[in-house]
């Protein structure tokens, strides 16, 4: 497998190997998701090709303090062959380039066989609660104003201050 940064020209490929490995989710617009990363630190987004297919992806940031992962896939067809170690191998060791000291990822706690596979490459269970709060909705289903809002924020940067109150969506 070779890695490589996402390229624009990879989004088709990189959403249908998410939707393959059931990483969409209703509140999250993937396409809004790729044009995020491509405005922070978009070197931080890879993904591995085999015989010109993108077989696996993996989303990293560093923000100073840890290291985050994101929209880690292995196309099932390529799934039990390594591919997924060792793009987390790439990865960690770019994040520990960056100055980072630890990684934090999220796995839902249903997620078995996921949970398996990061305590297996060395991850392990921190005592914490994992909090959020959406500040951008996504989803179409969201109210039309706001999304139609945050696309235009997100064409045109953030806003300069936060609003009071925003709508909480999972
Ligand atoms: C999680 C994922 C990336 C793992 O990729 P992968 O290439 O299949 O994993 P690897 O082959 O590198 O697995 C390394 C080890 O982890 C463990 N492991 C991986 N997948 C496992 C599974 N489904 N069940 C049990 N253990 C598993 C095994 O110990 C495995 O070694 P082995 O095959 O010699 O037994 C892949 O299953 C995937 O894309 N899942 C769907 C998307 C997803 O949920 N991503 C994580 C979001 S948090």
């Amino acid at each position: 497998m070779q890695i490589r940064p996402f390229l624009e020209s990879d989004e088709s490929a990189v959403i249908a190997l998410w939707n393959a490995c059931k990483l969409t989710r209703p509140w999250n617009d993937p396409r809004k998701d790729i044009a995020r990363k491509l405005t922070v630190q978009r070197e931080l987004f890879f993904v591995g090709v085999i015989d010109n297919d993108i077989v696996a992806s993996v989303m990293a940031a560093f923000d100073g303090h840890r290291g985050w992962i994101n929209y880690l896939a292995v196309h099932p067809d390529f799934q039990r062959r390594k591919l997924g170690a060792t793009l987390m191998k790439y990865v960690e060791q770019r994040l520990l380039d960056a100055g980072c000291p630890k990684i934090n990822l999220q796995v839902r706690s249903t997620n078995e066989n996921v949970l398996k596979f990061y305590r297996d490459i060395g991850y392990e269970q921190d005592d914490v609660v994992s909090l959020g709060k959406r500040l951008i909705p996504d989803a179409p289903a969201a109210n039309t104003a706001a999304s139609s809002l945050a696309s235009k924020r997100l064409r045109n940067g953030p806003r300069p201050s936060a609003p009071k109150r925003f709508e909480s969506l999972q």
